[in-house]
Parts: structure tokens; C-alpha cells; sequence
């Protein structure tokens, strides 16, 4: 049958009642499983048979959220995390261990950058950054034997590079290694990852997914690409692990996954809540729907900035001026998101004002949700930077990040315009 479009599956994926069961997934709020039978329950533990025994592991309300997220993406699995953080840390625990190295584009979401540069260090794990606007054979001179992963952003937060593909999954496939990519400021809606060569996809469910800034949650999908078996690369897949019944993952339908959750899942308890899963799951409902109109909002403020006599500078892919403008149109065709900055014609002190006249624009730490929200990462996140740090960061002192919500773009674009004209 022909796959459905991703539309139906916002909407259907994920959860089938079985007759007189509610139409949408209830909240599963226990921690345990009642079994009548040892053995039936043994045999869930033995991965025998499907079904819950704690809520550590697995839980039915996670389960259906896992589910429609691996759908979207095409995945063969999908593991729910308590958020973006803990999906990536599991995520490249799965993969690697003390002594092993990875290799992470240097444009990617600052907390992400603070577990690969500081907190895996201290575990033994090396993270090796790589600038993904090199050229392959740079990229390619940090890869040794020991190196377990590369992973990237589709669109990176906040810098809003567009991820090439074809040349970092070529890398990957030419090595051997799994790729990893994070598809938090994409969605399956403007990007499937797996389509390109990601063998392992991330989110931030927290952000468009849920959709509306409610519930924190992370999300990893095994797209069952790559194939672990024999692999010398990656022994731990293929010896036997002793602490769940000698299970050889490279075995399994799927690997990835298996361990993630089998090892990583019940060992560290970083699993999403179920309530946290009701949530996302009902907030994905809507998500073709709500990206559909993030990305054209986006795009008409993104051209109303471009023209703005007080804006220096505007990025968003979907300007022709854009350094990422062709990469994008190969890769997101449908939109480029609503995330995007542009730079105040003034200083610091301007910026505060431009800041302070917005009325129906926010001030927020948060991206991606229903509601339109900005920061002045040099007054607020950065601010402890010297004017020249901040350029070294890439975050000039003149920035604002501004995340595009579902409001009408007129109404946006009439309240930046007033705060522009107050500055
Ligand atoms: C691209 C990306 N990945 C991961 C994360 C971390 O997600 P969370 O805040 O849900 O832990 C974020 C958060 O902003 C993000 O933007």
C-alpha cells in the first residue's frame, strides 16, 4: 500500500483503538504493569514477547507518541526521551564509549556543543568539531579508527545553516559510520533526513513538534539503515551483552534502537513522561499544518527585514541573498522553517529599544512554538561577551534571533515595523 502522505500521518499515526478503546491515547500515569503469570512476564523481559512491565522502559502513552514520530520519518523505531538534552546524550552513548571519538559540526545548538566539548570529555569520549561549510577532505582527516558518529543539524540553531547533505552523508557512508542528524528546526514536514543518508534522527520535541512551549520532550528514531553486523567499527553491536540476556544487537531487526533502549533507556531513567507524551502527541496532530504556516510567515517578514532601511543584515534561506539559499531549496523545498536573525542597524543601546518597543513580540529563551518570540542573545544569553567575543562567537552585538510564530504575518510585521521606527 502506498505510504500516506505525511498530512494523514500527523493526524492517524501512531494510535489505533481497538474497539471501545478512547479515539486518542489516554495519559498512562502508572509506573507498573499488573501480569497474572510470571512467565508471560518473563518473557517481556526477555524481549519475547511485546508488552509493558515498568514505565522506565516503556509506557503505552509514550509508546503512541514514539509511534507517530517513526512514521513521519519513515523510521523502523522511535525512542521517547524526557528531552532534546537527553535524546542526543542516549543517542551518542549508544554509539560510543571511553576511548572512542566523534566528530560534531561546530554550528549546532549551544547545549549540544556543551555536552560534546565538555561533559562526554569527562567520560573519555572526544568530540572532534568540524566546520560544515570545509571541504570533505578536511572533514574527512578527523575520522580515525576509533571514531563512532558525525552529527549535524538540518538547520542549525541559531546560526541557520543548511546542512549539505549529500557531502556529509557521503563521508559517513565512504567511513562507515553512522550519521546523526538533528531535525529539531526542520520536522519530517520539511525535511526527512533518513531520504539523505541520516541513520539516526533527533528532536527536541519541546520545540514545533509539541508545538506550543507545554511539554519538554526528546525524541531519537533509528531510520534502520545501517547495518551493525560484522561491522569492526562498532564491536559493541556485535558481541553478546551481558547485561540483558546476552542480546547481540547487530542481530536484531532493529539494532540501533534495541540498545538504546534495552541499555541507555533503563540505565540512566531519562525516559518522557507520559503526560509530557499526551501532550506532544496531540500537539503533532497540527504539525503539517502549523509548519506549513511558520515557513510562510517567515518568508514574508524575512522580505518586508531585507527591504528595512534600519535591518543591516537578514539570514533566512529563503532569501536569494542567503549563503544557504541553493542547499535549501535542494533540501527543504516546502520552507525553511520559522527560525531566522537579522542584524539592528545600530548599537547595542538600539537594539535594547528595538527590543523594549515590541508589543506583541516576545521576549523568550524559547524557539519554535505557536507564538512569536525574540532574543538579544548580546543582553541576554552572551552577555557576560566582550563586543569582539561576540563576533567570534558569530553573535554580533547588533543580532536578534527571531523566532516566527502562526500569527498573521501582517500583524508580526506591523509590530516590528513600529519598534524599528522607535529606534
Ligand atoms: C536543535 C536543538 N537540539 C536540541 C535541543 C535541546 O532540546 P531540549 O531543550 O528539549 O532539551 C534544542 C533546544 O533548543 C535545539 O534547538
Amino acid at each position: 500500500m502506498k505510504e500516506h502522505s505525511l498530512d494523514t500521518l500527523c493526524v492517524q499515526a501512531g494510535w489505533k483503538p481497538a474497539t471501545g478503546e478512547s479515539r486518542i491515547p489516554g495519559i498512562c500515569q502508572s509506573t507498573t504493569f499488573f501480569y497474572g503469570d510470571s512467565r508471560a512476564m518473563a518473557d517481556c523481559f526477555d524481549l519475547k514477547s511485546d508488552g509493558y512491565f515498568y514505565s522506565r522502559l516503556a509506557n503505552p502513552t509514550v509508546t503512541a507518541f514514539e509511534g507517530k514520530v517513526a512514521a513521519l520519518d519513515g523510521g523502523a523505531a522511535a525512542i521517547g526521551c524526557a528531552s532534546g538534552m537527553s535524546a542526543v546524550t542516549l543517542a551518542a552513548l549508544t554509539l560510543a564509549g571511553s576511548g572512542d571519538n566523534i566528530l560534531c559540526s561546530q554550528a549546532v545548538y549551544g547545549g549540544t556543543f556543551n555536552l560534546f566539548g565538555t561533559t562526554l570529555p569527562k567520560l573519555g569520549i572526544e568530540c572532534r568539531f568540524f566546520d560544515p561549510d570545509d571541504g570533505a577532505e578536511n572533514i574527512e582527516k578527523l575520522i580515525d579508527g576509533k571514531t563512532k558518529f558525525i552529527i549535524a543539524e538540518t538547520i542549525a540553531n541559531p546560526s541557520i545553516i543548511v546542512l549539505d547533505f549529500a557531502k556529509i552523508s557521503g563521508i559517513a557512508k565512504k567511513h562507515g559510520l553512522v550519521l546523526m542528524v538533528d531535525n529539531t528546526l526542520a520536522t519530517p514536514i520539511l525535511c526527512r533526513p533518513k531520504e539523505f543518508g541520516a541513520d539516526i534522527i533527533i528532536y527536541s520535541t519541546s520545540k514545533y513538534m509539541e508545538g506550543h512551549a507545554a511539554a519538554l520532550g526528546g525524541m531519537i528514531v533509528d531510520a534502520g539503515t545501517f547495518n551493525f553486523k560484522g561491522n569492526p567499527r562498532y564491536p559493541a553491536f556485535n558481541v553478546p551483552d551481558e547485561s540483558y540476556h546476552g542480546l547481540v544487537y547487530a542481530d536484531l531487526a532493529v539494532s540501533f534502537g534495541t540498545k538504546c533502549r534495552a541499555q541507555l533507556i533503563r540505565d540512566t531513567g531519562a525516559i518522557m513522561a507520559p503526560m509530557n507524551a499526551y501532550i506532544s502527541f496531540l500537539g503533532c496532530d497540527t504539525l503539517a499544518l502549523r509548519m506549513e504556516r511558520h515557513c510562510k510567515n517567515a518568508a514574508k517578514i524575512a522580505a518586508f527585514l531585507e527591504n528595512h532601511p534600519k535591518v543591516a543584515w537578514v539570514k533566512y534561506p529563503s532569501l536569494k541573498s542567503n549563503k544557504y539559499h541553493e542547499t535549501a531549496m535542494k533540501y527543504l523545498p516546502a520552507g525553511q522553517g520559522g527560525m531566522m536573525s537579522f542584524g539592528i542597524d545600530g548599537d547595542i543601546e538600539k537594539c535594547r529599544a528595538f527590543m523594549e518597543s515590541l508589543k506583541l513580540i516576545t521576549q523568550e529563551t524559547h524557539v519554535a512554538d505557536v507564538r512569536s518570540c525574540v532574543l538579544h542573545p548580546a543582553s541576554t544569553t552572551h552577555r557576560q561577551l566582550s563586543e569582539h567575543e561576540l563576533e567570534m562567537a558569530g553573535v554580533p552585538a547588533n543580532l536578534v534571533r527571531l523566532s516566527v510564530g502562526i500569527e498573521d504575518a501582517d500583524d508580526l510585521i506591523a509590530d516590528l515595523d513600529n519598534a524599528l521606527k522607535n529606534i
